[in-house]
């Protein structure tokens, strides 16, 4: 939050806004996407949000739009697509554990 109203005051066009969930590198501050959203970002801030973390169908981008953010920033849910170069043995874990 101390970020994003920084990034305001200093003329930033807008802000990613990750939670915890994302994939790759997410903060060490516990903060889950829903909560940055639900309880501070959108509504605080007058530049756009997009929100980062979980984001993996149209109810999750659903509830982001619902919480006040302009759009969402998807990673993970495309690690499985026959586009993504990572192993096979991956994909079929996630697709496994998403019961896809
Ligand atoms: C395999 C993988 C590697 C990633 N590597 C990086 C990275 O090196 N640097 C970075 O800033 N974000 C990285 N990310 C984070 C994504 O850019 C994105 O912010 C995040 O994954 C979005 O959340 P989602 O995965 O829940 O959709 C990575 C994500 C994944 C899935």
């Amino acid at each position: 939050m101390r970020h994003a109203v920084h990034a305001e005051k200093m003329g930033y066009d807008g802000i990613y806004a990750a939670g915890i969930e994302e994939g790759g590198h997410p903060l060490n501050d516990d903060v889950t996407t829903m909560l940055a959203h639900a309880h501070a970002l959108p509504k605080r801030l007058k530049i756009p949000v997009v929100t980062v973390g979980g984001i993996a169908d149209g109810r999750t981008l659903a509830a982001a739009l619902a919480l006040g953010a302009q759009g969402v920033m998807m990673a993970t849910r495309f690690v499985a697509t026959q586009e993504c170069e990572v192993h096979d043995n991956i994909k079929q874990e996630i697709i496994r554990r998403a019961g896809i």
